[in-house]
């Protein structure tokens, strides 16, 4: 019998947790349950677990309130703990890869390789000139966030089955439509922003950023003096587009738009150094991809777009899989809701 699985996605202030029904047969994917559930602010940074007590709480909350039909879970990791880079290795076994990565990371890592998860992921077998070698993304992560999200998990009750990079997830939640070509995907959330480049959908470049949305807030509230809940409205207001009629917001607009700009730059710098590195035509990027709550910023996705010269939509963030009868499809959908990683990690077991 197909089981289903959660993905738990560790979010600033939230932990959002997708039931999700494989694939199987003529049967898509599903989304069965879908619950969130608020955490102190300082409990997760950039989607690791620092308080594990407080998160234990919170993930036994939500499985009793989502009514989970399963233990089983696959979770997320990302941020800064997590270094990703290009590397070749001899064409052989992933068996063999694995055993020979701690040798070959060692000179990539800024930590000791003891200290470190290691992964390999694997895009395609190129011949070079060590003879037939595989193109890949080293994936390492440091043991310690990787330990505390699990025993988080495990503690309140879950089973891990898998760990999952959270740029991936964020793919994977694109229907397949959004994915086809060479797209770059912008993900920005509270505290941390991703982007990917990926060609039909294969993770080909990530870059993980220390800021998102939460950043601009506390500009906003530093720099104007407004009080927590006034900065997050005007931010959400104005964004980086100013109101002529209304002075304040030209302030406002100015803090946000230097605040995203690290974003927007992020955005622009990666699509040039992909194309870069990769000449041929078919490698040209072809479109945007925004999604995660901080890329809803008003006028972030037209900045995009003038920097880069592509065209960029907001995904879907649910991969348009089929949303079960449980679920609330209209609530899932409203602005704020992001059930877009916890999906993404789920599929992990579907694809
Ligand atoms: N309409 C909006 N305009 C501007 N910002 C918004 C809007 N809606 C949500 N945000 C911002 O999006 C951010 C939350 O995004 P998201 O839910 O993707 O982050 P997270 O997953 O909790 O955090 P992280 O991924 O960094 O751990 C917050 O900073 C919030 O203020
Ligand atoms: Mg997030």
């Amino acid at each position: 019998m197909t089981k289903t699985i959660v993905g738990l996605d560790f979010g600033h202030g939230v932990i959002r947790g997708a039931e999700v029904m494989p694939e199987h047969g003529r049967q898509q994917a599903t989304l069965v349950r879908y619950h969130e559930i608020p955490v102190p602010l300082d409990a997760i940074h950039e989607g690791v677990v620092i308080d594990e007590d407080a998160v234990v709480g919170a993930l036994e909350t939500l499985r009793g309130a989502a009514g989970f039909g399963t233990k089983r879970a696959v979770i997320g990791i990302g941020g800064q703990q997590v270094l990703i880079r290009e590397l070749m290795m001899p064409a052989m076994s992933m068996q063999h890869v694995r055993e020979a990565l701690p040798f070959k990371a060692q000179d990539l890592l800024p930590l000791p390789v003891e200290d470190a998860v290691l992964d390999f992921y694997p895009i395609e077998e190129v011949e070079d000139a060590d003879g037939p070698s595989l193109r890949g993304l080293l994936v390492a992560a440091t043991k310690q966030s990787v330990i505390a999200n699990m025993n988080a998990a495990k503690r309140a009750g879950f089973k891990v089955a898998d760990i999952d990079l959270i740029p991936f997830a964020i793919i994977r939640a694109q229907p397949q439509s959004d994915r086809a070509g060479v797209k770059l995907f912008v993900h920005v959330g509270a505290t941390s922003t991703c982007v990917v480049v990926a060609a039909d959908g294969v993770p080909q470049f990530v870059r993980l950023l220390p800021n998102g949305g939460h950043d601009l807030t506390t500009a906003l509230i530093e720099q104007l003096g407004l009080r927590a809940d006034r900065a997050d409205d005007m931010k959400r207001r104005y964004g980086v587009k100013s109101d002529p009629s209304d002075p304040q917001s030209e302030f406002v607009a100015r803090v946000n738009a230097e605040g995203a700009r690290d974003i927007v730059q992020a955005a622009r710098s990666t699509v040039a150094f992909y194309e870069n590195a990769h000449t041929e035509p078919a490698n040209a990027v072809n479109g945007i991809v925004l999604s995660g709550g901080g890329s809803l910023l008003r006028g972030l996705s037209d900045e995009i777009g003038r920097a880069t010269g592509l065209p960029v939509t907001t995904g879907r963030g649910d991969a348009g899989i089929r949303i079960g009868h449980q679920v609330d499809e209209v609530a899932l959908l409203s602005s704020g809701i992001t059930p877009a990683v916890a999906v993404g990690l789920a599929l992990r077991s579907v694809a």
